[in-house]
């Protein structure tokens, strides 16, 4: 694998990204792991991401000298390259002012390894205070930009390369090239990762480890556990047990379309259980967004412990249900703030909000995958584009939709407003456009509306329709005003106590997707 050391950022996960679509495996890990435990794991290359520090400021995270001196090829990029300058003997000036945003970049060297075959002046994105003024002994300068004068430098024999910039994001023009460089000529590595091997492996490493025990896999409809699903049914098919649980916080039609699609195209064995009520008490009074995530996914372990009991009871005699699927996703992983220094912000249903007494053992073969690589890989397990394509439906459904407590009525009311959204946006044709677009209950606000010749005293609903590669980051999705009113128009005439209509226009960062 390559590795990313983070520092801190998310960048991290980006850059994981970067390499994967080069077609190289790409692992992150944290920068307090010692340089030792790294060189263990035979890194094909080594990339230092970015992060929010100075690299003089106190307790900023450092690198061991040892890391440049492994023969491992190495690749600093904006924080990680100032490292890189100041453990190698450069010189790394506390300027005080900072370079933000689009930044022209002068290429000076042509033929470099990182910058051959791209043009001489190219749009990067930069995002620092501190400037290298001097290059380490025996790099050559190969980029500058008109703040900085050192904004690249690289060292051939050693492998060692660094650039002030951000490769992995959109906005350096061709970042990708550069990082393929990196990669490719850089670090000598064949671009020869895919998805199918992914298949493969897993299957094989989920065969052996099940042996002959049975497992069960939680259905919610989403392309995660569909995938999941899937690829452990390829494994060990009737081994397999699906239990979709219906936690009345789904959205309209979707226990049916569980019910049909899902097993019409993969055969799998499938329990359903109605466990509405059990959830709408747990969460009966519940406001905070954490605490409703922590209950829904505790409430949810709970009801596949029962599942286990029922299908044991029906099962052969030694047939041990161990195992439970989840369809865990990489930014799952690290956004859960597991695996690396990066802060905990929202506890994912099926990652923090694990408790802690938990019976089975978790089988996640998608833990290493970015959404985008998840549907590739249940494309090529055969699964219908209605599944493979749809957009993506957080685990704890609507329950994170409302803002403030879940009743029933609530519910209702909010299932409404999602289906028309989804409807209209459908017959506009924007399904494929929109990464996702969730529809929000404001519950505990109230706005004064006329409707006929009364007044009404009712609640908004929220539009959130977002344009994203793999949710990490996102933009508000620019989405034709046609569309808007009609979603508009027939939300506040068709659901009652709905008397407002608004259109959330926030990126990500600084908003996240869901409302909480
Ligand atoms: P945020 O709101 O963090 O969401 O920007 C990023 C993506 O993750 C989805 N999401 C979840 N998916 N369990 C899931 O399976 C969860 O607890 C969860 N929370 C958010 C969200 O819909 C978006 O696609």
């Amino acid at each position: 694998a390559v590795l990313v050391v983070d520092f801190g950022a998310q960048y991290a996960q980006l850059i994981a990204r970067r390499v994967r679509e080069a077609r190289v495996y790409s692992e992150i890990v944290p920068s307090t792991m010692p340089v030792a435990e790294m060189l263990a794991k035979n890194p094909k290359a080594i990339i230092l991401s970015g992060g929010p520090s100075s690299v003089y400021a106190e307790g900023a995270p450092s690198v061991d000298r040892a890391l440049f001196e492994a023969g491992v090829p190495v690749f600093g990029m904006c924080y990680g390259f100032q490292l890189m300058a100041t453990a190698l003997g450069g010189t790394v000036d506390n300027t005080g002012s900072r370079e933000y945003g689009r930044t022209a970049l002068h290429v000076s060297q042509a033929d470099s390894t990182l910058f051959g075959g791209t043009p001489d002046e190219q749009q990067v994105w930069m995002s620092h205070g501190d400037a290298c003024s001097a290059a380490p002994e025996g790099f050559t300068v190969t980029a500058s930009t008109d703040v900085v004068p050192v904004a690249a430098f690289e060292n051939d024999e050693k492998k060692l390369f660094g650039v002030q910039h951000h490769p992995e994001v959109m906005h350096s023009t061709h970042g990708q090239q550069v990082l393929e460089h990196f990669l490719y000529r850089g670090a000598g590595i064949e671009p020869t990762w895919t998805t199918g091997n992914v298949i493969e492996e897993q299957v094989a490493a989920i065969r052996e480890r099940v042996g002959s025990s049975r497992a069960i896999c939680g259905l919610s409809g989403g392309v995660d556990s569909a995938v999941a699903a899937a690829l452990v049914q390829k494994a060990i098919g009737s081994q397999l047990t699906c239990v979709y649980v219906d936690h009345g916080l789904m959205r309209k039609g979707e226990t049916e379309q569980v019910e049909k699609d899902f097993v019409a195209a993969t055969g799998v064995q499938l329990k359903v259980v109605d466990a509405q009520e059990r959830f709408l008490a747990a969460l009966a009074g519940v406001s905070d967004p954490e605490q409703k995530r922590k209950i829904i996914g505790r409430e949810f372990i709970r009801v596949f412990e029962q599942a286990q009991a029922e299908i044991i009871a029906e099962a052969e005699p030694g047939e041990p249900v161990e195992f439970l699927v989840q369809g865990t996703l990489y930014p799952d992983v690290v956004e859960s703030g597991g695996g690396s220094g990066t802060a905990n912000i929202k506890s994912h249903h099926n990652v923090g909000g694990l408790p802690e007494d938990l019976e089975f053992s978790l089988i996640e073969p998608l833990r290493q995958l970015f959404k985008d690589e998840v549907r590739m890989v249940g494309q090529e397990l055969g699964l219908p584009d209605e599944i493979v394509h749809r957009q993506p439906f957080p685990g704890p459904g609507l329950g994170i939709r409302i803002v403030g407590d879940i009743t029933r009525e609530r519910l209702d009311l909010l299932r409404e407003a999602d289906a028309i959204a989804r409807e209209e946006l459908t017959a506009a044709g924007l399904d494929r456009d929109i990464w996702q677009c969730p529809v929000v209950l404001l519950a505990d606000v109230r706005s004064v509306g006329v409707q006929g010749d009364g007044r009404t005293y009712g609640h908004p609903i929220v539009l959130r329709p977002v344009s994203s590669e793999d949710a990490m980051t996102a933009d508000w999705t620019r989405m034709p005003y046609d569309v808007l009113a009609k979603i508009s128009t027939r939300i506040t005439n068709e659901v009652p106590d709905v008397n407002r209509v608004v259109l959330d226009v926030t990126s990500k960062p600084p908003g996240t997707i869901e409302w909480e």
